[in-house]
């Protein structure tokens, strides 16, 4: 689609010439985040993979949450490890939303997250985010790597599924590394990242957030050079689309997945012009916008 990209996807996704869409959260920019119906939306608006964040609840069950805590998704209050998975799947997860389809006020877990992308008519990519600071620790990651073994996700049992696994914390990258999966080390600043990524090991994708490669676009190729696909979040806005795909890279994680698969058509369609004006050089750098994630609760 874009010259300037691979002919095949670095992280061995069937998907070429163009970065792969991820739904960050489900399109959680139009439907309550990590719900069911998020999920499905990001399967019909096109994306390319499904992220979900992981955590653990009293009885040690997984489910699919950004927050420790209940109050800002649903109509539950205090933290979501101290409650068992009944208690969590009988509050309303769209409370702060009206007329919802259905789908739209459930909690998801982890084994409903996998059968979603089951169910779905093409090959799915899964980015899944171990959260922390948890009172579990380091069983987070024991819990999803027993999971995904049971389920056989990364194994020909589950040829369409395609996981990497991922964390802020590059101890719980280094933990997951351990599945012999392909894992991705995250973090919010470029200083942090490098240092993440030297204690976490050689990770196939690194995500820094988009703002952090606003400041330094060179980021791109420096860590693809280094063996590293690189995943930017949490772009929402059809220019910064544009604007990942200028840089060249692998992934955009986003709430808004149609938005993005819609730019990425109208843009293969100008291709050619981007790239005369790149070399008369007079391709535009523009300067970095404030990253809205900083301003909401981290998306
Ligand atoms: O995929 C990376 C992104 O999800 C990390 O940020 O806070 O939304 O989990 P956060
Ligand atoms: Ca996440």
């Amino acid at each position: 689609m874009f010259s300037h990209y691979p002919s095949t996807s670095r992280l061995g996704f069937p998907v070429c010439g163009r970065p792969l869409i991820v739904a960050h959260r489900g399109s959680s920019g139009t439907f309550p985040e990590h719900t069911p119906l998020a999920y499905e939306a990001a399967l019909s608006d096109g994306a390319d993979g499904i992220e979900c964040d992981i955590r653990v609840t009293a009885d040690e069950k997984l489910v699919c949450c950004h927050d420790r805590d209940l109050q800002r998704t649903s109509s539950g209050s205090g933290s979501i490890e101290r409650h068992s998975l009944a208690e969590l799947l009988r509050l309303d997860w769209g409370s702060h939303r009206e007329n919802l389809p259905p789908g739209g006020r459930q909690l998801l877990t982890f084994d409903g997250f996998l059968d979603m992308a089951r169910g779905a008519d093409r090959p799915v990519a899964l980015f899944i985010e171990t959260k922390h600071p948890s009172d579990h620790g380091r069983r987070v990651e024991r819990l999803l790597l027993e999971s995904l073994r049971r389920h056989g996700v990364g194994t020909p049992r589950e040829p369409q599924l395609y996981p990497i696994l991922m964390s802020f914390s590059a101890f719980a990258v280094r933990r997951l590394r351990a599945s012999g999966l392909p894992t991705a080390t995250l973090s919010k600043r470029g200083l942090a990242l490098r240092l993440k990524d030297a204690v976490a090991g050689s990770s196939a994708l690194i995500g820094p957030r988009y703002g952090r490669l606003a400041a330094d676009p060179e980021l791109v190729p420096t860590w693809q050079a280094r063996g590293r696909a690189v995943n930017a979040w949490t772009v929402n806005q059809p220019e910064r689309v544009r604007q990942c795909i200028e840089w060249g890279v692998d992934a955009i994680t986003t709430n808004f997945p149609g938005m993005a698969r819609t730019e990425m058509v109208r843009m293969s369609e100008s291709v050619p012009r981007a790239h005369e004006a790149q070399r008369d050089g007079t391709k535009r750098n523009p300067q970095p916008e404030r990253d809205n994630a900083e301003q909401q609760g981290g998306r």
